[in-house]
Order: C-alpha cells, then structure tokens, then sequence
C-alpha cells in the first residue's frame, strides 16, 4: 500500500478506448502510473452505451494495482454525459476526468451529479486560459489534463515541434493548476512510433513543470517514466544540498554553496520535493 504522505505518482497516464476490452485487460499489467478509462473521444456514438457498461465491469472485477483509475466521462452537454455521471458515481475510480471544461460551472454540474470523487479536468478549449485560475480553484478539482489536440484545433494551431503555438494556453493552465497544488499533465504525443519526436516533447513537459504525459500507446510507457522521475543526478544533488545547508545553518549560516551555486531554504524545499517523488515512485 502506497505511503499517504508521499505524493503519487502521475507521470505516465495511458488513454485507454472504453470500448476495446483487450486493451482494458493489458492495461492492469502495464507500467503506467494511471489510466484514463476513456468514454470520449476514443468512442464511436454507437459504442457509448456499451463502453459505459465494460468500463464499469472491468473496474468491478479487473485488479489494476497501484494504477490511478480515472474515467472520462462525456461532457453534459452531450446525451450521453448524465448517464456517465449516475453510473461512475457508483462505480467509483479514483477520479472522473470532465472533458471540455470552459468554465467552473461545468465542474459545478459535475460535482453535483457526483457528490464526493475528486474531479479533473480537461483544459482544450480556445477560452479556457481566462478561466484557468477560477476552474483550479474548484474545491473538487484534483487535476488538470491540457488537452492539446483539442486546443490546436479550436485555435486554429499547427504542429509544431516547439508546441510555440500552445505554449501560452499550456503555461496559464499550468500556472493556474499549480497555483492551487493541483496535479498537471500534458497532452498526448500523436506519432506513437516515434521514441525521439516523444522524449523531447516529455523533456519540454518536464521542464515546464509538468507532473506527467498523458500517453496513447503502451510504447510511450518507459519514455515518460524515465523523463517524469527525477534522475539519479538530481537526487543525489538533492540529498547533497540538503546536508550543505544544515551544515550551514549549525554554522548560524542561512546560506550554502554547492557546486558553485547558492542553496537557501528555497532550495531545500524544491531538493526535499524531488526526494519524495523520487520515494512514491520507489514504493509503488
Ligand atoms: N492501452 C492499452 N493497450 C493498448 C493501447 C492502449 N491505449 N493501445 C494499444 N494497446 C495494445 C493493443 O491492444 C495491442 O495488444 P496485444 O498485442 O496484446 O494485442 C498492443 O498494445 C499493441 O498495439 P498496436 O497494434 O501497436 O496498436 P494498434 O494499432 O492496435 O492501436 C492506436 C494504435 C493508436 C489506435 C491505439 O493505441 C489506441 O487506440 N490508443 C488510444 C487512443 C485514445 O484513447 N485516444 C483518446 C485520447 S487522445
Ligand atoms: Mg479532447
């Protein structure tokens, strides 16, 4: 049982289509962190009645361990959206992620029909940025997705390897969601086959601050694990700044040097931080 106190893990989170049962039962042996058990987008109107069912059957009778279970629902404003609320609210994963969220109303409607799961959100729409700060706030929010397919096509954006396009809607969502201690994720990487074209666009996620990608394919798994945890080099400076300053601060100093640069109480936190991600993926 994973430790309370430690923070959990996001950094691989693997869409899985709700209607393919096949990929719903690989799923509780892969290595990702958590799973979206997706009623969206990755389902044809002909198959959301029976994706709703198989979703709920086999989070009753599949074990996916460790793995974060949450199902994206259909937005309200479809038909099926309300069915989707009634029957999770019973069922129980671990959160319900509400896609297209524009506005804390939408997140209102939601949590009303599911009165205690902890809700996500998908930020993809042109207008969302505005409202980011507002929608992070929502005492049920737990995380965002930055939906970035969606969000290139409200805008009008094309791909690019940079992501420059998107960078400003991505940064105010993730300033927004961080602002409030939420978990933020980044949009998927469509070339599933292409290792490089995904280790860079995690390593730009990463160094943003992003908690974790949201993934397509089992083959991303490894990718965004090993970019999402901090590095050996990273935890061994961590522990290395950590015991510089106590020694400083025996020293009645309230700042130490380490590797020619400065560490202060600040440092400490984001070294004490990178400690603990580093243990919640060690005890999973
Ligand atoms: N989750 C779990 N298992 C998956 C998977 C996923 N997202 N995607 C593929 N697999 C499984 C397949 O079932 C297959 O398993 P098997 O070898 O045991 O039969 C294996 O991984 C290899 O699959 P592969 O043949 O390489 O992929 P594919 O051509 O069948 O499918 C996609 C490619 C992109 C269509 C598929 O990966 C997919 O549907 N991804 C999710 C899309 C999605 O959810 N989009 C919504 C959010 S953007
Ligand atoms: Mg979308």
């Amino acid at each position: 049982m994973a430790d309370p106190t430690l923070p959990r893990p996001f950094r691989s989170v693997l869409y899985i289509p709700g209607a393919n049962q096949r990929a719903l039962e690989k799923a509780a042996t892969l290595d990702c962190d958590a799973i979206i058990f997706d009623l969206e987008d990755a389902v044809a109107p002909e198959e959301k009645t029976r994706a709703r069912a198989l979703v709920a059957e086999m989070l009753a009778t599949v074990d996916y361990g460790h793995r974060a279970k949450i199902v994206r629902m259909n937005a309200l404003d479809t038909e099926w959206g309300r069915a989707d609320c009634l029957t999770y609210a019973d069922v129980r994963p671990d959160a319900i992620l509400v896609p297209k969220v524009s506005r804390p109303a939408h997140v209102d409607a939601v949590a009303t029909l599911v009165p205690d799961l902890p809700l996500w959100a998908m930020m993809e729409t042109a207008v969302v940025a505005w409202h980011a700060a507002d929608i992070a706030a929502h005492p049920r929010i737990e995380g965002f997705v930055v939906g970035t397919n969606d969000l290139a096509k409200d805008i009008g954006a094309r791909f690019r390897p940079d992501r420059m396009p998107l960078l400003t809607a991505m940064s105010l969502c993730l300033l927004a969601g961080k602002a409030h201690g939420r978990i933020v994720v980044d949009g998927v990487y469509n070339a599933f086959k292409d290792d490089e074209g995904l280790r860079a666009e995690c390593n730009q996620g990463r160094d943003m601050g992003f908690d974790g990608k949201t993934l397509i394919h089992p083959a991303q798994i490894a990718i965004a694990n090993e970019v999402f945890a901090p590095s050996a080099a990273e935890i061994e400076q961590a522990r290395r700044q950590i015991d510089a300053y106590a020694e400083a601060e025996r020293a009645g100093k309230g700042v130490a040097v380490v590797d020619g640069k400065i560490v202060e109480k600040l440092h400490v936190v984001a070294a004490e931080r990178i400690l603990a991600r580093a243990e919640a993926i060690e005890a999973r």
